[in-house]
């Protein structure tokens, strides 16, 4: 997650490969519900991770639902549509701020203490307490169940009661508003199966008052009632049916889609990136039921090239640039947006009518949509319910605002594409984690995709000799850019330890040369892997390091090295520490530290290290052997430890690491300007 101030993106030019989508919230904690209501077991694949469905299941947990969680299977026992005698106690739930476990509760449990028994209170965070629930409460009393306001009339906290071998009243329709929210029909379509059944056994009718909104959500709905037994039967979107003696039953397993809104961002990439080899993305297809998987289709008008079928997607660049389209977007208004990015990248002007409704999301969209292209460069015109947008003639160098809106984040994040439309500048997003909302690994599975000129990936190159604290400051450096860190004396060291392990000679130059061309190394955030074995711990050996700093003098273990330490600039950008970085490797970076601090500092942070790992070791001893290595890495024939002509100095002795890495990016930030 890019936990940071602002995330810079450097200018883009292919993207190809697979993405893997988080699931979709909405049909997560629907799944985790009806799971939870049935008989037998469900196997719920790939839940979405989120506060939400984290509320959900703790909340069935405590009614007696059994979870097991192995990998990314939930395994749900259901309650079999009955409270047990332990949840008939009074029974307090908290459900954080998560809507979609309020309503669909609240509905669930009404019917269930009306019928078994009970009394139990539904509470959430301040906020939660804010947002409307009488509608849903207002049906829920047509049926008799007892549902109470603990704090303010037609808010949570709601307490329900009933006495057990009561029995709801479903002779006559339930009647529900469905123009304020669809999860209120939603909730009481999820919830009606357990009345169903009840003495009689008449079918139950719901009819919704006003325009419904939202009908997508709806349909999902009703296609996973579907999948758990319950064949709801429905005249328009005005008359929902649930038939006589309706039980749900677990269907074995069930797979969370992925989220389709989310798949846009990605499908839009494709249609401006994929242009050697497809873009695949995973979790969500052709066959899906949410309502934005329509984008498919908008996409195709631009240009895309889409194939797909169940639970995958793939894309292709068709049309280049992009055709300009006039679309009614009043269908799918959240992947809509993507489409105002896409426009980014057409053959003239591109206009999306009937999204009013941009205006009441997290920020009036179409404002800020306007104003974030238009720093780009795009001449744009929006209304009150639409916008306008012709390519920029010339991109900007634009430093991105984005609302605390996922969305805007994640759609502008593919302006950074402006090379294949004549321009070549990177992308400056501000606020980049407000994709946390529903994709928080958003940025990581994009810059998994895509690839561009190394020349137009940043590297930063901190170079000095060992035990200045390089490491230290890269890595801190790294992580306030959002950036990926190269510790090319691990790859020295690790070449030293595949030689110890195998028993080849100091002296070998030919097969430690082979040992580090080949080298069967993987980094995985802090930790080291050689061949399978975690090398992190072993790599820090003293032993090793020596040998290390003698096989580093050796030409043809460098040369075996070089490409491997190329590799690691990737997007967005590089932090790499050394000897040689800013020298030899990476000659070109556009920022170089040389790191100083005298032999005596620098022997007191290394012993300082041993005594916190447990190691005891001699300062004098520590101090020679450190200025014997600083001797054969400065004296050495090839790559000698010096600073690179255009580094700046920066003499870390009095500074702590906070200090240096402040001074670092100092020094980025005036070479790295945005408008
Ligand atoms: O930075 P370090 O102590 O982990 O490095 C281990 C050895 O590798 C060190 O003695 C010098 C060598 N090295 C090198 O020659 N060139 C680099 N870019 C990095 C390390």
């Amino acid at each position: 997650m890019y936990d940071i101030a602002h995330l810079d993106i450097p200018p883009l030019r292919r993207c190809a490969g697979t993405v893997r989508l988080p699931g979709s919230k909405s049909i997560s904690n629907r799944v985790l519900l009806l799971a939870g209501l049935s008989d037998g077991v469900t196997a719920v694949h790939d839940l979405l991770e989120s506060d939400d469905t984290q509320v959900m299941l703790a909340a069935l947990e405590r009614l007696g639902c059994r979870v097991q969680r192995d990998g990314n299977v939930h395994t749900v026992r259901g309650i079999g549509g009955r409270l047990s005698t332990a949840a008939a106690q009074p029974l307090s739930l908290f459900l954080g701020n998560a809507g979609t476990a309020m309503r669909p509760l609240a509905a669930a449990l009404a019917l269930l203490v009306t019928r078994d028994g009970g009394d139990i209170t539904l509470a959430g965070v301040p906020r939660m307490h804010e947002r409307p629930i009488g509608d849903l409460v207002d049906a829920l009393r047509q049926l008799g169940a007892q549902v109470e306001y603990s704090g303010h009339e037609g808010f949570p906290p709601l307490r329900l009661r009933g006495r057990r071998g009561g029995v709801a009243d479903t002779a006559r329709p339930i009647r529900v508003r469905g123009d304020v929210s669809s999860q209120f029909l939603t909730a009481l379509l999820l919830a009606l199966p357990l009345a169903s059944g009840s003495d009689g056994a008449q079918p139950i009718v719901v009819e919704v008052e006003g325009e419904l909104i939202s009908k997508p959500y709806v349909e999902i709905t009703l296609a996973l009632l579907q999948r758990f037994g319950i064949a709801v039967e429905r005249e328009g979107f005005r008359r929902f049916t649930i038939p006589a003696d309706s039980h749900y039953r677990a269907p074995a397993r069930i797979h969370v889609e992925g989220d389709a809104s989310s798949a846009s961002y990605f499908i839009a990439a494709g249609a401006i990136a994929a242009v050697d080899a497809p873009l695949r993305i995973e979790g969500v297809g052709l066959d899906s039921i949410q309502g934005d998987i329509r984008f498919v289709a908008a996409a195709r008008a631009m240009g895309a090239q889409v194939t797909g079928g169940p639970g995958w997607v793939e894309v292709r660049r068709g049309a280049w640039p992009l055709k300009a389209v006039t679309l009614d977007c009043n269908h799918m208004p959240d992947a809509a947006m993507t489409l105002a990015a896409m426009a980014l990248f057409a053959d003239g002007r591109t206009r999306l009518t009937h999204i009013g409704s941009w205006r009441v999301k997290e920020t009036d969209r179409i404002a800020a949509m306007a104003t974030e292209l238009r720093r780009l460069g795009a001449t744009v015109v929006d209304g009150a319910d639409f916008i306008q947008v012709e390519p920029p003639r010339h991109w900007r160098r634009a430093a991105l605002h984005t609302y605390d809106d996922h969305r805007m984040a994640m759609c502008l994040s593919l302006a950074a594409f402006n090379p294949l439309a004549g321009g070549g500048v990177p992308v400056r997003l501000l606020d980049p984690r407000c994709v946390a909302k529903t994709f928080p690994e958003y940025f990581e599975t994009l810059f998994d995709v895509v690839a561009t000129e190394p020349r137009d990936i940043p590297v930063i190159t901190v170079d000095g000799p060992t035990a200045s604290g390089k490491g230290t400051l890269a890595s801190a450096v790294a992580a306030r850019l959002g950036w990926r860190q190269l510790d090319s004396g691990a790859l020295y060291r690790a070449t030293a330890l595949a030689a110890m392990r195998a028993d080849v000679a100091a002296t070998d130059t030919t097969a430690l040369a082979r040992l580090a061309g080949a080298l069967p190394l993987r980094f995985d955030g802090d930790l080291v892997w050689l061949d399978g074995i975690d090398i992190t711990a072993a790599l820090r050996h003293e032993e090793v390091g020596a040998l290390a700093s003698r096989i580093s003098a050796l030409p043809e273990v460098r040369q075996a090295l070089h490409a491997l330490q190329l590799s690691f600039r990737r997007v967005p950008g590089l932090v790499a520490d050394g000897r040689d970085m800013g020298t030899v490797v990476f000659a070109d970076a556009a920022l170089k530290v040389f790191l100083t601090a005298s032999a005596a500092m620098r022997a007191e942070r290394r012993l300082k290290q041993l005594i916190s790992k447990g190691i005891s070791a001699k300062l004098d001893a520590l101090r020679a052997d450190l200025e014997a290595r600083d001797a054969r890495d400065m004296h050495r024939a090839v790559a000698p430890l010096k600073p690179a002509q255009d580094a700046l100095q920066l003499d870390n002795s009095s500074l702590t690491i906070e200090q240096s890495a402040d001074r670092v990016l100092q020094w980025w930030g005036e070479r790295n300007a945005f408008d």
